[in-house]
């Protein structure tokens, strides 16, 4: 574990698009609009706005803080300044609005084996919570905007906790979060893990695109610590316990519960038991 007053120090520096875009080995994605504010509303916000206005596929929101950042299931993403990376990024593919889900599967895969690279052991608990030793480091927000038939764009929200120390987060999560500053085996800068985490999202948003979901899910499969625990499921109107037992093609969780009956969870928040 580092010293976050020491590894704060080389991290806290601003980003500007050139910093982002110097040595960044991606094809396409990141290499053309960067836009990097001070404070936003949220990244999803502007870069929605963005799409709206006609910003092309690759387009990427950058800050340094968010006062209103958004998390899954309605929740608050706080985002204090310079502790985080808080990214959106502007996506088009043509694929149908039912299967926006699987692109959850793309980002957290790219987003896993992004963290490999700083000597970290990320696991994914479904559907795209990035933990490390068991704590939440990253969490991933997709929003759709549908077009006629197909997905018109899709935001894909990126909060990464870097050098934030315990403290900093909220009483309600302290105990179930951590940062890249408190768990990597350097100091990290911020700019370094947008690079790399660039170059593997452009990676498996391709293979995606151009090959299967199951080479996603099969990699997903590997890095997730979900499949084969016990889950506590949390429904928009009840709660399911069980084990979670699979991972369907479309990528809805298959629970089964004590009774011995099979569930498929779309959507939902999972707990594993033994945090509980
Ligand atoms: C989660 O609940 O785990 C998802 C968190 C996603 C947070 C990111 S920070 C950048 C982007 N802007 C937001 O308002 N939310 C996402």
């Amino acid at each position: 574990m580092l010293c976050n007053r020491q590894s704060s120090i080389v991290n806290r520096q601003s980003y500007t698009p050139e910093s982002i875009q110097e040595g960044l080995k991606t094809g396409w994605l990141g290499k053309g609009l960067i836009r990097c504010y001070e404070t936003v509303d949220s990244t999803n916000i502007e870069a929605k706005r963005l799409a709206n206005a006609g910003a092309p596929e690759g387009t990427i929101v950058l800050a340094e803080s968010q006062n209103k950042g958004r998390g899954r299931m309605e929740r608050e993403w706080i985002s204090p300044r310079g502790e985080g990376i808080y990214m959106s990024v502007v996506l088009r593919p043509r694929i149908l609005p039912e299967e926006v889900q699987k692109l959850t599967f793309v980002v957290a895969v790219a987003l896993a084996f992004a963290l490999r690279r700083f000597g970290i052991t990320p696991q994914i608990k479904w559907p795209n919570d990035i933990l490390v030793n068991g704590k939440k480091v990253a969490g991933i927000l997709m929003e759709l905007t549908a077009g006629d038939g197909l997905a018109d764009f899709v935001i894909v929200g990126i909060g990464i906790n870097v050098n934030t120390s315990t403290d900093e987060f909220p009483l309600s999560v302290r105990s179930l979060a951590t940062s890249i500053n408190m768990v990597a085996d350097r100091p990290v800068r911020r700019r370094e893990i947008i690079k790399i985490l660039l170059l593997q999202l452009e990676l498996w948003y391709e293979r995606f695109l151009t090959e299967s979901f199951g080479i996603v899910l099969e990699a997903w499969r590997r890095l997730s610590n979900t499949l084969g625990a016990r889950v506590m499921v949390i429904l928009s109107d009840k709660k399911l316990e069980g084990i979670a037992e699979r991972v369907a093609s479309d990528g809805s969780l298959m629970v089964r519960d004590d009774k011995g009956k099979l569930h498929k969870v779309i959507v939902g928040d999972v707990v594993h038991c033994r945090s509980l």
